[in-house]
């Protein structure tokens, strides 16, 4: 089964949301294994986005990521990957989808609500950065053979 770093970002825990996006996760099916709230530093900010360094965006993106409280959470599940970045919608909650949770609740692109890591292996790394191998919970879920 895949593993997913997911972050409730700032504006979704500001403006109440962390329960709709982690809501609209589980009921797909997908399974929490990890959960943590904090506030990230800018070590870890520059550290999990440090694709984007050089970006015109870097700095403002690491000031909003840093600026109050998130969730981190690892979601597992079969191809949970595609599946999470589906539910996300779009990086731009102008042009994401209706039906998506960028779609339903952003407008601006600096402000969209979720982060859903982009590929197995960058999951991997942004899990490790997140959460030790201790707090990653293993568990069966009997709903589990309803589902897959
Ligand atoms: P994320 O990493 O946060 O899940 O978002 P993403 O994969 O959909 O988008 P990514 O390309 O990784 O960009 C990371 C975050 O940077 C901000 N951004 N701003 N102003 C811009 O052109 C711009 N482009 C990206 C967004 O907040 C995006 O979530
Ligand atoms: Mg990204």
């Amino acid at each position: 089964m895949e593993r997913s770093l997911v972050l409730i970002k700032p504006d979704a825990v500001q403006r109440g949301l962390a329960g709709e996006i982690i809501c609209r996760l589980e009921r797909k099916g997908l399974k929490i294994v990890a959960m943590k709230m904090l506030h990230m530093d800018r070590k870890l900010a520059q550290r999990h986005y440090a694709v984007h360094k050089g970006k015109p965006f870097f700095d403002d993106l690491v000031r909003f990521i840093t600026s109050s409280p998130l969730i981190a959470i690892v979601f597992q599940g079969k191809n949970a990957v595609e599946i999470i970045r589906q539910l996300m919608g779009e990086t731009n909650p102008a042009k994401a989808s209706s039906g998506t949770i960028r779609g339903d609740f952003g407008i601006d692109i600096a402000y969209n609500l979720i982060h859903g890591s982009d590929s197995l292996e960058n999951a991997s790394t942004e899990i490790d950065l997140f959460f030790s191998a201790e707090e990653i919970c293993k568990y069966d879920r009997k709903m589990d053979a309803w589902i897959y």
